[in-house]
């Protein structure tokens, strides 16, 4: 069943949970987190990010994915656009009925620079206001989280933490129902070089931010863990990814106590996919049935994505 981001937040906040948003690129990846979602019984938010898919067709695989989520009898589902960088990406998703959509404004179009403040406002306003007819909710971003690359030394110095202040000034100049703070986090499979940089979360300031922002729902991006594991199966079986730290399970709960209510939990299920199927295609070096690899690679996609649910208290509350 499909339901917004604003619908969904709020059953967490008044549960004291997180849903987790979880990142695909096909149809069988889809499936593996809703399978996920109905066994456990948990709300789920659904997100793809334009132009990132297996297919040539936009327009047909979001329209798939749609039908997808909203046929999922029993599991309330947000599908989200992750990651809009245009006012454009937003719109064609809303009217694919998507029905909550990130515009992320934080930097400028095109470039790696921190947007100014002022441009960040009015290009997410305007993405408001073109959701506000189908009710499809909003999320915006303040501060920028760390890039692929910014596991590398230095790390901290890349993201621009966001500000209490500018916060409020944003949610009240935009009208976003949901916020991804820059709290310490960065995106991809390659993240801190160290172990205590998975335990950098900046807690007191999402504590902060949700104080001063009660009705606006916060999001964590970049917060995979990066097991370990999963990284050693990946690299025992012709992979190569860097070794790194993410965000330790601890520490996403602590951020959910501090006022969390969106985890966005990519780069996880994406290195169990990978481990599984590499582990498949060595072990069983003759198998060309499509069907016989996509099963273990879904099916390590499923285990990340029920873990994470429990992990992040959602388990058993649809
Ligand atoms: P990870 O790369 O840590 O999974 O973050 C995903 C994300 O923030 C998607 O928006
Ligand atoms: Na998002
Ligand atoms: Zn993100």
């Amino acid at each position: 069943t499909l339901q917004t981001l604003r619908t969904a937040l709020a059953a967490a906040e008044a549960g004291g949970y997180a849903v987790g948003a979880f990142n695909v690129s096909s149809i069988d990846q889809a499936i593996a987190v809703l399978d996920a979602a109905a066994a456990e019984r948990s709300p789920v938010i659904v997100q793809a990010i334009a132009g990132m898919s297996a297919y040539d067709d936009e327009s047909r695989w979001w329209h798939r994915l749609r039908g997808l989520v909203a046929e999922y009898g029993g599991v309330p589902a947000v599908l989200h656009l992750d990651h809009g960088r245009t006012y454009d990406d937003c719109v064609r998703a809303i009217d694919h009925g998507f029905t909550s959509v990130m515009i992320d404004a934080s930097r400028t179009s095109g470039t790696d620079e921190p947007a100014s403040f002022a441009d960040n406002v009015a290009l997410t306003r305007r993405v408001v206001e073109a959701a506000a007819p189908s009710g499809a909710s909003v999320e915006g971003e303040l501060g920028t989280i760390g890039g692929a690359e910014a596991g590398i030394a230095g790390v901290l110095e890349e993201i621009v933490f966001a500000d209490p202040d500018q916060a409020v000034e944003f949610v009240e100049q935009t009208g976003v129902d949901a916020l991804a703070v820059a709290v310490g986090t960065s995106h991809g499979s390659v993240k801190f070089t160290d172990e205590a940089g998975g335990q950098r979360l900046r807690l007191g300031l999402i504590a902060e931010i949700k104080g001063r922002l009660p009705d606006t729902f916060l999001v964590l991006h970049g917060s995979s863990s990066v097991p370990a594991e999963a990284v050693a199966a990946i690299n025992a079986h012709g992979g190569e990814v860097r070794p790194s730290y993410g965000i330790t399970p601890a520490q996403k709960s602590e951020g959910i106590a501090a006022g969390i209510r969106k985890i966005n939990q990519g780069t996880d299920s994406h290195l169990a996919w990978s481990a599984a199927l590499r582990t498949f295609l060595q072990d069983n070096p003759a198998v060309v049935e499509p069907s016989e690899q996509l099963r273990p690679a879904m099916g390590g996609f499923r285990a990340m994505v029920t873990q994470r649910m429990r992990e992040f208290g959602s388990s058993g509350r649809a």
